[in-house]
């Protein structure tokens, strides 16, 4: 539902005598903006109660104080004595504890049997006690939209240019990447950035669209719980894995404007979880969809969100995944997700991770905004059936040792990352020497052999790296059986990556 429609449901139910609205959100200058809004269109005199300064008549500052009381419970009383009217609490949710609250909240409820009006609550995750709860009607305030920013990056701009002199320099593609990165900021947040932007030089350039995404990044790490990944490489620093690299790339025009696509009927991808062999590139895989796609990634710290109070680990994860919807579109990384997600046996932590686990699971289907989920696994025997179910990611993919050709690749990579020219080595025999080695050990390798040659002061040959290949007993020999059952498991449930 769009804002404005949020606001007609507001005015339809007033019309239809709900005497109890609660608005959900943390915006509360754009509810106060709304709701001043459908009150005027209703004739009615919207009052708006403040632990700080009492009932006010109006919305603004300046509007005078009509009842004095800070106590919300005789302001509440107060409704009694009045006609019709829009009455506005903000934040009345952290009084519920007290019971004369409640009880003179439900007897201002009674007052609109037979005047015209309601009591409105605003506040962010305002939970509503039993004994209101049949009065109650919830309406969530939506997030702004794409042109709800577009529309305020026009009146900033215009309202500058008309006190100052103010240089907009941006291309028609600029600005719409400038748009994207505000998405997830209130729009109070919004404007005060796109303020700065404006102020500190007169000027909007292509460099402040980056700039966007210093302000998120704050917002995001306010809570702990999401981490910000700066951009790293991109998928062409991951050898190999062309199942997923193809399947990204078909994806790619989506998330490039979902919008478009959605028109088309498609949607914006859910996610893939990749399973695998150690050190083959998952964790690297995950890492480079967000820079190839050029989204924000976030990963989920599981060590801060468990607690333990039962209720503050599910509630931590509900904010976590509001901040990752908040700050869509994303990528959110989830390591390791037999660690993060497995349901314990018996009540060891009271049910905390039964508990977390349900809501994820629930998360995975019935998420709103477009997030796209990269989670990773290398235990399967630890890994709860549920992730594997058709529904919760859109694919499952194998990730494998790498096969001869990934191989070159990864010694070509890692060669040029530490400053080798990857031509002067004989790339195929290292590969062939390598077979059942992981990309890690095959890093390892060149790593290894580079501090040889530089201990004897003279430049990396083959023959260095063969000879840190040879010395080195990859995992896969060590664990061959557990390969095995892996790929066997994996054989029937999932696709291969390679
Ligand atoms: N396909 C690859 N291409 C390039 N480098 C690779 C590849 N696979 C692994 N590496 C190197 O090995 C390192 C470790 O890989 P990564 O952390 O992605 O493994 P993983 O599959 O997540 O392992 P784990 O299951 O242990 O978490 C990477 O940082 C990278 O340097
Ligand atoms: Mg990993």
């Amino acid at each position: 539902m769009a804002e404005k429609d949020t606001f007609d449901e507001i005015a339809l139910l007033v019309r239809a005598r709900y005497a109890l609205i609660v608005l959900d959100t943390r915006e509360y200058d754009r509810a106060l903006e709304g709701l001043g809004r459908i009150a005027a269109d209703l004739g009615l005199h919207l009052f708006t109660w403040t632990r700080s300064r009492g009932m006010v008549r109006g919305t603004h500052a300046s509007d005078p104080v009509v009842e004095k009381s800070t106590d919300p419970a005789k302001a509440l009383a107060w409704i009694l004595e009045q006609g019709a009217g829009l009455f506005l609490f903000r934040d009345l949710a952290a009084h519920f504890d007290d019971p004369a609250v409640s009880s003179h909240l439900l007897d201002a409820i009674g007052h609109f049997n037979s005047k015209r009006g309601a009591i409105i609550l605003t506040g962010h995750d305002t939970s509503v006690p039993d004994a209101l709860r049949p009065h109650a009607t919830v309406l969530d305030l939506p997030p702004p939209t794409f042109d709800d920013y577009r529309r305020l990056l026009e009146r900033l701009i215009r309202e500058y240019s008309a006190k100052m002199p103010v240089k907009v320099e941006l291309t028609h593609a600029d600005r719409v990447r400038l748009i994207n990165n505000l998405v997830g900021l209130t729009m109070l947040e919004a404007e005060k950035v796109i303020t700065k932007l404006i102020v500190e030089d007169g000027a909007l350039r292509e460099r402040d669209v980056s700039r966007v995404t210093i302000a998120k990044r704050q917002v995001v790490e306010q809570d702990g719980l999401l981490e910000y990944h700066p951009a790293s490489d991109k998928l062409d620093q991951v050898a190999g894995l062309d199942g997923i690299k193809a399947w990204l790339a078909r994806r790619r025009p989506v998330v490039a404007d979902p919008r478009r696509a959605e028109e088309f009927g498609l949607a914006f991808p859910k996610g893939v979880l990749l399973l695998g062999v150690p050190g083959c590139g998952k964790s690297l895989c995950a890492k480079a969809v967000a820079s190839e796609w050029g989204l924000p990634l976030l990963r989920l710290d599981p060590g801060n969100l468990y607690d333990k109070y039962m209720g503050n680990s599910e509630k931590n994860f509900k904010r976590a995944m509001q901040t990752a919807e908040r700050m869509a579109p994303i990528v959110l990384w989830i390591d390791e997700l037999e660690k993060a997600f497995a349901p314990t046996s018996g009540d060891s932590d009271g049910g905390v991770s039964n508990r977390v686990f349900g809501s994820f699971l629930s998360w995975l289907q019935e998420r709103k905004g477009d997030v796209f989920v990269v989670a990773t696994s290398n235990d399967v025997a630890k890994l709860p059936p549920e992730f594997v179910r058709k529904g919760r990611f859109d694919e499952i993919f194998f990730v494998d040792l790498p096969r001869a050709a990934a191989r070159e690749g990864i010694f070509r990579i890692h060669l040029s990352k530490r400053k080798q020219d990857p031509k002067a080595f004989d790339l195929a025999q290292l590969s062939a020497a390598a077979e059942g080695f992981s990309g890690a050990e095959i890093e390892e390798s060149v790593g290894s052999a580079l501090y040889a040659a530089f201990a004897e002061d003279r430049a990396l040959t083959t023959a260095d790296v063969l000879g840190a290949v040879k010395g080195t007993r990859p995992l896969s020999q060590l664990a061959s059986d557990r390969l095995q059952q892996l790929r066997a498991w994996a054989a029937q449930r999932t696709v291969a990556a390679d």
